[in-house]
């Protein structure tokens, strides 16, 4: 089976990726700092604390085991926290990126998958989102992962250096036979939030009432951490197989509002979601939804987290022991 190397695989997608190609049996190398992870998130012996800016060690790491493919998650997440440490973002994000491919392009690896976001879309004209919308971001995070995904297309025009980049909607749920959870610090995602708020009694807050849907909060395509890992196998394939470089959006294609994600988080638990509501965030977009017909029907990628209240289920037993 091929090598493959994940960056960032000791992180919430990384390793619920691992998980999916252990199980698949490929050999697999996780490269982390830690900075976000948790060791314990990766099976014993596949985790090499290391930093994307260590070009020589990663080059090595590269060529050491014998390397097909990388899947590359390793990055900063926050939005909000983008908008105040730009520099931070753009750093880690495009420069650690670029580090990365270099010792790549010096141990002859020329295969990537690349996890990019709906935030390269920035406030859509319309929804679902196909791949073919403007990339128009409106932060710097969705920013660093626009730039990434330039320098991928010359790297390819230059170097050969075949990738597939994930546009990821909203990941979400946990893989909870593999012992997996989600432990962003701070949280900032509203289904563990919400959950959060069932555990400790403290309410979370609704970030506007008046957006023009149908309820008046904000639709998002919330889409399971398994059927993204999933999303990783069949671009893996792809690339494996001489398929070129592409980018596919990663969602279920339906939207689902605030509420329904409170009404979902309140019937799996039997308990009410103590909640309060405030204005609008600057920033949100209304609605959300990915039109995820491309990688449908070209990797043959098919969801099968389609319900919400299956999705919180899968989250539920490790968000009570988180926030317990
Ligand atoms: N979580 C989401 O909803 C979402 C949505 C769209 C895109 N994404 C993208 O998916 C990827 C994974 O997201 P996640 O939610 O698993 O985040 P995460 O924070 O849980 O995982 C990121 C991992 O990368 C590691 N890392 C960061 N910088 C590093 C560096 N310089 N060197 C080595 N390791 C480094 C961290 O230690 C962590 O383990 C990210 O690229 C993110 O931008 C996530």
């Amino acid at each position: 089976m091929p090598n493959i190397l994940v960056t960032g695989g000791a992180g919430y997608i990384g390793s619920h990726t691992v998980h999916q190609l252990l199980k698949r049996g490929y050999a697999v190398t996780v490269l982390d700092d830690l900075s976000t992870g948790f060791r314990d998130a990766v099976a014993e012996g596949h985790l090499h604390i290391c930093s994307l800016f260590d070009t020589e060690q990663v080059r090595q790491l590269l060529v050491r085991q014998k390397i097909d493919a990388v899947i590359h998650f390793a990055s900063f997440i926050a939005v909000g926290e983008s908008t105040k440490e730009p520099e931070k973002y753009f750093t880690n994000n495009v420069s650690g990126s670029i580090a990365l491919f270099t010792a790549m392009s010096q141990a002859g690896v020329d295969k990537l998958v690349f996890s990019s976001t709906a935030a390269v879309y920035g406030n859509p004209v319309s929804t679902p989102i196909p791949e073919t919308a403007a990339i128009q971001p409106v932060n710097a995070y969705g920013e660093t992962k626009v730039m990434v995904e330039r320098v991928l297309a010359w790297l390819d025009q230059l170097r050969g250096l075949r990738s597939v980049k994930l546009r990821y909607f909203n990941a979400c749920g946990a893989n909870p036979a593999g012992g997996l959870s989600e432990r962003h610090v701070p949280e900032t995602h509203l289904i563990p939030l919400m959950l959060k708020a069932v555990v400790t009694g403290q309410p979370m807050t609704i970030f506007g009432t008046d957006y023009p849907t149908p309820d008046g909060t904000c639709i998002r395509d919330y889409i399971h951490v398994d059927d993204l890992a999933k999303a990783h196998i069949v671009a893996i394939e792809h690339l494996l197989a001489g398929g070129a470089s592409e980018a596919f959006n990663v969602g279920t294609g339906s939207g689902c509002s605030v509420r329904e994600v409170l009404a979902a988080v309140e019937k799996v638990t039997g308990q009410p979601v103590p909640h309060s509501f405030g204005p609008r965030r600057e920033g949100d977009p209304a609605e959300l939804v990915a039109d995820s017909t491309k990688l449908r029907t070209q990797l043959g990628w098919t969801p099968e987290f389609t319900d919400l209240e299956g999705i919180v289920a899968s989250a539920w037993p490790s968000e009570q022991l988180r926030w317990a």
